[in-house]
């Protein structure tokens, strides 16, 4: 028997938070009973619906994708935008890991497997997320130190940053920097630099822990091969 938000994250309907605030709105009904108590122990031989579509177990399926801008990173938009879903030809219920802006760029993985998604986005698990930014004004010590040294961000305190300034351009007026965290904190690198007072104008991810772009190109995605999802299983369980 399992918690019932782990039983339908690992269906592949949502993460394992979403399928909390479903069982609080109560929209899971476990036997035709409505849920709401969280930890609520079921097993599969429960007859388990979620907005009252009966879940089952699905093959699991990971994808890699470079975002492109303007495409928003949940399954479902309400104003009608173009999602990453809508670029992937699967008839799985996959979902984001994890989330980029509308208008940030690059690697985003996607998977129907709650229990992979939920370890990969966990910051215990530090997992590399290494960001590249084209910001306006001269990055210099006095920004990234600040940064390197762990800030409060919307009253949390964040994590200590590795950062690097990859050039700086007197004649634009802007740098490019690289940004590597682990934790994934609403508009987290765009807060970063805004509180160090530099405005990001590109924000582009490059790598999630080993995997990179290589070979997509923007808007194109893959699928991940067994010994890139074993690896990743083996980084989140500290088999590095
Ligand atoms: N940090 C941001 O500010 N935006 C993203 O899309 C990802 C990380």
């Amino acid at each position: 028997m399992e918690r019932l938000q782990k039983v339908i994250a690992s269906c592949g309907v949502c993460s394992r938070r979403k399928a909390e605030e479903l069982i609080q709105e109560g929209k899971v009904k476990v036997d035709g009973k409505i849920i709401t108590e969280m930890g609520f122990k079921v097993s599969l031989k429960n007859n388990i619906e979620v907005d009252g579509i009966k879940i089952q177990q699905q093959d699991k399926e990971y994808y890699i994708l470079n975002k492109p801008r303007g495409v928003v990173s949940t399954a479902r938009d309400d104003k009608g935008r173009k999602t990453v879903i809508d670029l992937i030809d699967t008839d799985k219920r996959i979902y984001p890991v994890g989330r980029l802006d509308y208008d940030t760029t690059g690697l985003l993985l996607l998977t129907n497997d709650g229990k992979f998604a939920n370890d990969l986005m966990h910051p215990k698990n530090e997992i590399d997320k290494v960001y590249v930014a084209k910001v306006k004004g001269i990055a210099k010590a006095e920004h990234v130190i600040p940064m390197q040294n762990g800030m409060v961000i919307d009253g949390i305190k964040i994590a200590k940053a590795k950062v690097k300034v990859k050039k700086t351009d007197f004649k634009t007026n802007t740098s490019i920097v690289e940004v590597i965290i682990h934790e994934g904190h609403n508009h987290q690198v765009k807060k970063m630099f805004e509180a160090v007072g530099l405005e990001v104008l590109k924000l582009k991810r490059e790598r999630i822990a080993f995997l990179t772009l290589k070979g997509l190109t923007s808007g194109k995605y893959r699928k991940l091969n067994a010994k890139e999802i074993k690896q990743l299983y083996d980084f989140v369980n500290h088999k590095k």
